[in-house]
């Protein structure tokens, strides 16, 4: 089976590889967590194995991923101005590969239009966000990414496709991503000793016997994404609020058992 990696050499290895030719990966976390340094990770790779690549950013502008990836020790820019890369604005551009409406129609027809123009050939798609594109009418997630799976399972796509989780009530907008998705890997944070912490995990991932734990993540200048190892949870993190969970539900029992 043909793999592509992902760019981050220890989530290849949890992956067998990487991700299997021809999958839709849902990316999906909280803001800040770091999906679209993924994804740029995932172009960047893509150019160097000499892959096509299309990039649509919904929430950042063209320049603002360009220069976040830089920082990271990728020069996706190369790419762009080689003709190998192409990076649809869905937020900011008004030039030939720009989206004025976030609309599923006009994304599949740019996206097309893209792949006409870069050639035959392995092609890897990333569309972050995807669910951006039904932000107002969220009943429409499910119908919206069958039809984007659809349309593009004809093109020699592999996919990342992001899509977020709102802060306030923990609900994601990408429910119907995560159902069509061939794949799905979660992003998570907390903050423990008073310091912002990130995670990763593959929550799915088909014809693979992926890893299963949850991995920490850091953002490093000039590098990106590195993988540091299994969470651990320390006592203070676990035990504690085990423990008083313990006591709570010994009460309970008690006082229930006293109620005649
Ligand atoms: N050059 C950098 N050096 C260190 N950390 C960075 C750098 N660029 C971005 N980050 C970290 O990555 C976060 C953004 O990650 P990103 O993948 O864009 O998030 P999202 O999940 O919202 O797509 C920033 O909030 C910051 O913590
Ligand atoms: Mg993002």
């Amino acid at each position: 089976m043909d793999r592509l990696s992902t760019g981050i050499r220890k989530l290849d290895e949890m992956l067998e590889g990487g991700i299997p030719r021809g999958f839709l990966v849902a990316i999906t976390g909280e803001p800040g967590t770091g999906k679209s340094i993924l994804c740029q990770h995932f172009a960047w790779r893509g150019y160097e194995e000499g892959d096509k690549v299309i990039y649509v950013t919904t929430e950042e502008s063209r320049n603002s991923i360009l220069e976040q990836a830089e920082l990271l020790g990728m020069d996706i820019r190369k790419g762009v101005e080689e003709g190998k890369v192409i990076v649809i604005d869905a937020l900011l551009a008004t030039d030939e590969w720009s989206l004025t409406s976030l609309d599923p129609e006009a994304l599949v027809q740019k996206v097309i239009d893209a792949k006409k123009k870069l050639g035959y050939g392995r092609a890897r798609l990333i569309i972050d966000s995807l669910s951006a594109f039904w932000l107002d009418k969220p009943a429409m997630a499910r119908k919206y990414s069958y039809y984007i799976k659809k349309v593009f399972s004809k093109w020699d796509f592999t996919i990342l496709a992001t899509s977020q989780y709102a802060i306030s009530t923990s609900e994601a907008f990408g429910f119907g991503i995560e159902h069509i998705a061939d794949g799905i890997i979660r992003f998570r944070r907390s903050v423990k000793g008073g310091r912002l912490r990130r995670f990763l995990m593959i929550e799915k991932m088909r014809q693979t016997n992926h890893d299963l734990r949850m991995y920490e993540i850091e953002i490093i200048p000039g590098k990106g994404m590195e993988i540091i190892g299994p969470a651990e949870f320390s006592k203070e993190d676990y035990a504690l609020p085990k423990k008083v969970m313990e006591r709570i539900a010994e009460a309970r029992r008690k006082s229930e058992s006293e109620v005649p």
